[in-house]
């Protein structure tokens, strides 16, 4: 047989179809993305899928891979569509409302496993193949099995359509577990919250998914539970619940105290008190719950008063009396039953203490003795409660039922116990074993069916693979008349002295041979030590359970004494009327034994399932420690043989290990071949064959089905993704620079419409703007010229302006171009005719302000200088021809330095004080001799002085005048008043200052006008009466001579100099 994972078919298009909020495209994406994403990082977090293990045959292997993704948090993982779940003991923080989110509406393998994906791709394909479906959660107690069902049912909490009558719906559904759980559940020393029943629970679903109703079915209540407990563990948790958190009120009406030690069905374990667990705030809960659920008041206070009913039972003690028949002493727990259940106390205190037997035709009581009192007291606690609980799913189905006729499907959530195993094994183990072996079972035939289908739809020849098919065990246990369960009924109820042992000993009788069952009796050599006399033996699929056969019967027969079920029937509490109801069979028939009761639970429960597709949870613990982050080898190991996870694997992986749509593989892996990258054109299927023979796989490797491609081994899929990881980086990058080169060539497209924009805009400025200017332009220089043309007419419209750019323009210029002195007497810009008149006076202004600024401007030496030069210039200025030469050169105080003027000249002229001197050449009055001499004037005289000598004092007074010629010599002629002969006449000098020292001659004797330019000649006295002349002449040298006329003869060269000229 070949037999691999079926559930990917259903992944296939129906599903994707029905994902409106997804596109087909982005969701093929996404798969790229996620789906067998973590093949990568196999090395790490391991495989996720037990199918793509290679070695998966061997235990070590699937142990390894569920230990390294427990070290990474890493709790689920899947062969083919089961589900691995690994308790974690601790909040990993992944079944938040994000996380829902996350998986809704996703493919199976898009994301790594998790519960969630399970339960949305049941709802998916329920809703795309309108079929119906159930969940198997199975495993060791304390896995997560309970967990396990409620975070699928908080899923579809979330996930499924809401109205307001679905969300009523809802929280009925989501309320019924705390309730089930208080009246179920209880703390083992595995679990503290642990289902003592195995539960089924349809959630039905309307044609758009929503959830409508409920129904949920239980199975083999462990009701000994009630009467005993181990040590370390506890009765139900409704009962602590009461006690600890019933109200005030309740518990004085039900005769109780608030203290779980008071009662000793609650103490057998020793541990009322449990930190896990909080009794008072679950009560509260279950009661919110109750009245959700819509318990009436009236069955409400009914259940509490069975609760506490049990409670009081057994509390109830029994005296022997003389003969050792079990009395009750009028205790008060007497009243309280005889009150809570409505049955009068007389008939309690009979019914607990004897029993009807049939003599003959009559019916005779019988007493108990003490421990028949007690266990027949047991057997009513067990039988009030397990009956109590039947009627509690009863009405729960009730609130949860659908009344509605349309047509439904249904999810079913099976949380039942898997394989158990103990070092003693009793009847309870061998009914679960049974189960598991029957649910196995169910395993093979849906998968092989389901397999079987999927290799024809695709058109694959059917291989056959060899697996262990359990079929065999379970007819061990359950073949009509030859069955284990019908030699123990038979134990059971036949006459005479049955015991566990006569039981045993039937069994080897009838099993003797079988394969799969030995005893010690059976057993070889070897084997046998390995069992107690009492024991026997049976090969499960999943390993050997060794069973004691200790209580089989008495379990098998669970016996309650007709009397008692009497007692009850006359109940005024309601439940216990309906439970004990008077239809029941009598006693001349006995009830069916527990195990047969089982069976047929099972085979309806196995043909509610046959009709349904299977998806299969299985929770493992890691530890016994409920511990966190610990992963017992020895004890996972167990787990992993016991939950069958070998021979499931084997069984999903007999063919082949892989198989995906072509399109989804092609679309994955298509970048491995030239030819499909990066666009296939025909068909996917001849892609996928045109990629695979690219790739090199073998014929034997792979086989091509219609939709699908089926890959043999998971090395082949390994090589494939190990190249397709090679192969994205060399992807990624041409894919980056491609988009990078798209992105920067964007941006360069971008910035360079940007700037020719900008430079459009800018231009187009530009332009006006030079357009704004030529106007203006023309326009000025039409005005300009108009203004040009009638510049000389009147001021009008048309000059006006050009006349005053003409007085700007040349005012302008004018201020550019001013004269820098004084003297700068060419330099003045020629104006306009229109600016005639104001040039003029603006010439004369600045002239002016030039003279006024020059004048601000100098000291006070020059000032007496410019004076001197002012009477110099007021003398001589065009009267003499030398003149102009002198007017650079400055006059200084004296022209002989006080050390050059003899002493005794000083002495000489004591009084009088010096006030210039300089040197001078004295011409002879007779024979005009040229002699050297010093001129000095004091405030009264000019003194000529040769050496120590005065030669010739001259007083101001006497000075009758001062000649000079018109030329350039240098001739003064000083003209004294000569009244004595004896006295010296004229003075004819030559001087080298002469400008100076007339200026200052004529400052000293304060005489302004004494001063003659003479053209020609210059008469002078030589003595009084006595004549001579002085000649002046221009000629070609300066010559100085005595005429032959006896004249002094004087010629000079004629200077033009520049400032002659412009004087
Ligand atoms: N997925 C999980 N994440 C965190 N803790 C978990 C998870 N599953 C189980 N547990 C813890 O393990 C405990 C036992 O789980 P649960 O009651 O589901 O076991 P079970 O398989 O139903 O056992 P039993 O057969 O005894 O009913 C829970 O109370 C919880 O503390
Ligand atoms: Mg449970």
């Amino acid at each position: 047989m070949q037999i691999t994972t079926r559930k990917t078919g259903h992944s296939g298009t129906g599903r994707m179809k029905t994902l409106k909020h997804v596109s087909l495209e982005e969701r093929c994406n996404r798969i790229l993305r996620d789906m067998e994403g973590s093949l990568t990082a196999r090395d790490r977090v391991g495989i996720q899928d037990f199918v793509l293990l290679d070695a998966y045959t061997s235990e070590s292997a699937v142990l390894d891979n569920l230990r390294k993704r427990f070290n990474e948090n890493l709790i689920y993982t899947y062969i083919g569509t089961l589900l691995v779940s690994v308790n974690p003991y601790k909040e990993l923080g992944i079944y938040t409302k994000k996380q829902m989110d996350i998986y809704m509406g996703v493919n199976f393998f898009e994301l790594p496993p998790h519960i969630y994906a399970l339960a949305d791709n049941v709802y998916r394909t329920m809703l795309t193949e309108t079929n119906n479906h159930f969940i198997l959660i199975s495993g060791e107690s304390g896995a997560g099995k309970t967990e396990a069902s409620k975070k699928i049912l908080q899923f579809y909490a979330v996930s499924c359509p809401s109205t307001k009558l679905l969300d009523n719906v809802r929280d009925r559904l989501l309320l019924s577990n705390p309730v089930l759980e208080a009246f179920g559940n209880a703390k083992t020393l595995k679990n503290d919250n642990s289902s003592r029943f195995g539960k089924y629970m349809d959630i039905q679903f309307d044609h758009m998914g929503g959830a409508v109703g409920g129904h949920i079915l239980s199975y083999l209540l462990e009701k000994s539970r009630v009467v005993h407990q181990n040590h370390g563990e506890r009765s139900f948790h409704i009962f602590y619940q009461l006690v600890e958190g019933g109200e005030e009120d309740l518990l004085r009406w039900l005769g109780l105290e608030r203290n779980c030690q008071r009662y000793s069905y609650l103490v057998q374990g020793e541990c009322a008190k449990v930190s896990s667990v909080n009794d008072k705030s679950d009560w509260k809960t279950v009661r919110k719950a109750l009245s959700v659920i819509e318990f009436s008041e009236s069955n409400i206070e009914s259940l509490f008063a069975i609760i506490a009913s049990v409670l009081h039972l057994g509390n109830v003690t029994f005296v022997a009396d003389s003969q050792g028949y079990a009395t009750l002493n009028n205790s008060p727990e007497i009243h309280w039953l005889s009150k809570l259940l409505g049955i009068p106390a007389q008939v309690i205190q009979v019914g607990l203490t004897h029993r009807k037997i049939e003599a003959r035709s009559e019916e005779v009581l019988s007493p108990f003795t003490v421990d028949q009192a007690v266990y027949a007291k047991d057997a009513l606690a067990k039988a009030i409660y397990g009956r109590t609980f039947t009627w509690l799913v009863n009405e729960l189905n009730e609130s949860l039922a659908n009344k509605d006729s349309s047509r439904k499907t249904v999810i079913g959530l099976l949380d039942i116990y898997g394989f158990e195993v103990f070092s003693v094994n009793s009847f309870e183990q061998f009914c679960i074993n049974y189960c598991n072996e029957k649910l196995q079972q169910l395993f093979i035939q849906l998968t092989l069916k389901s397999e079987q289908e999927e290799y024809e739809m695709e058109g694959i020849e059917w291989e056959s693979v060899p697996y262990f098919n359990n079929k065999i065990i379970c007819d061990l246990v359950e073949e009509k008349f030859k069955g284990i369960i019908s030699v123990l009924d038979e134990e059971c109820l036949r006459p005479g002295e049955a015991t566990d042992m006569t039981f045993l000993e039937k069994l080897e009788e009838k099993m003797g041979g079988h394969a799969h069952f030995i005893t010690h009796k059976l057993a070889d050599q070897k084997t046998r030590k390995t069992l107690e006399r009492g024991d026997f033996r049976l090969l499960h699929y999943a390993g050997e359970v060794t069973y004691s056969v200790v209580g089989f019967l008495d379990k098998n027969n669970d016996l309650l004494y007709r009397n008692i079920k009497e007692v009850m029937r006359q109940s005024k509490n309601a439940i216990v009327k309906h439970c004990f109801p008077s239809t029941e069979p009598d006693s001349k028939k006995r009830p069916e034994t527990v195990a047969t009761q089982f069976k047929s639970s099972l085979v309806g429960l196995t043909e509610v399932l046959m009709s349904k597709e299977p998806w299969y949870v299985r929770c493992m613990k890691p530890n016994e420690g409920k511990q966190p982050g610990l992963f017992d080898d020895v004890l996972v190991r167990h787990q992993v043989k016991y939950l069958g996870l070998m021979e499931h694997l084997r069984v999903r992986r007999a063919g082949f290990a892989y198989r995906r749509r072509y399109e989804i593989f092609l679309q994955r892996y298509k970048p491995l071949c030239p030819d499909t990258w990066p666009n296939w054109k025909g068909t996917a299927a001849e892609g996928v064959e045109c990629l695979v023979k690219h790739l090199g796989y073998k014929p034997d490797e792979y086989k091509m089905g219609r939709t699908k491609i089926f890959i043999r081994h998971p090395r082949t899929l390994f090589a494939t993704e190990d190249a397709f990881e090679v192969c994205k980086h060399e992807l990624a990058t041409r894919i980056q620079a491609k988009y990078k080169g798209y992105r920067v060539k964007g941006d360069y497209m971008r910035q360079r419409q940007a700037a020719t924009k900008i430079e459009t805009c800018w231009r187009g400025m530009k332009a006006r703007r030079e357009r704004e200017k030529r106007a203006w332009a023309v326009k000025v220089i039409k005005r300009f010229i108009k203004g040009f043309m009638t510049r000389n007419q009147p001021a009008c419209v048309d000059n006006t302006e050009y006349l005053a750019f003409v007085r700007q323009n040349y005012l302008t210029r004018l201020k550019e171009n001013l004269p820098k002195t004084v003297v700068d007497k060419n330099t003045w810009l020629t104006p306009p005719p229109i600016m005639q008149e104001a040039s003029q006076m603006l010439r004369k202004l600045y002239t002016r302000h030039m003279v006024r600024r020059y004048v601000q401007g100098i000291m006070t030496e020059r000032k007496a200088q410019l004076q001197l030069k002012g009477l110099t210039s007021s003398i001589f200025k065009g009267t003499k021809e030398n003149y102009p030469h002198s007017v650079g050169i400055p006059f200084v105080d004296t022209r002989i330095s006080e050390e050059d003027i003899h002493i005794k000249v000083y002495q000489m002229i004591r009084q009088e004080r010096i006030k210039y001197s300089v040197p001078v050449v004295k011409y002879d009055r007779n024979g005009f001799r040229p002699r050297f001499r010093q001129l000095i004037y004091t405030g009264s005289a000019a003194y000529l002085v040769e050496e120590a000598k005065i030669k010739q004092r001259v007083e101001f007074n006497n000075l009758k005048g001062v000649s000079v010629s018109t030329l350039s010599d240098n001739f003064l002629i000083l003209h004294v008043q000569c009244e004595d002969i004896k006295q010296k006449g004229d003075l004819v000098l030559q001087c080298d200052y002469l400008f100076e020292a007339l200026t200052k001659l004529c400052l000293v004797a304060n005489k302004h006008n004494f001063i003659k330019v003479v053209q020609g000649s210059v008469k002078f006295d030589i003595q009084p009466g006595r004549e001579g002349f002085v000649d002046f002449k221009s000629g070609q040298e300066t010559m100085i001579y005595r005429a032959k006329n006896g004249h002094l003869m004087v010629e000079s060269t004629r200077t033009k100099s520049r400032a002659m000229i412009q004087n």
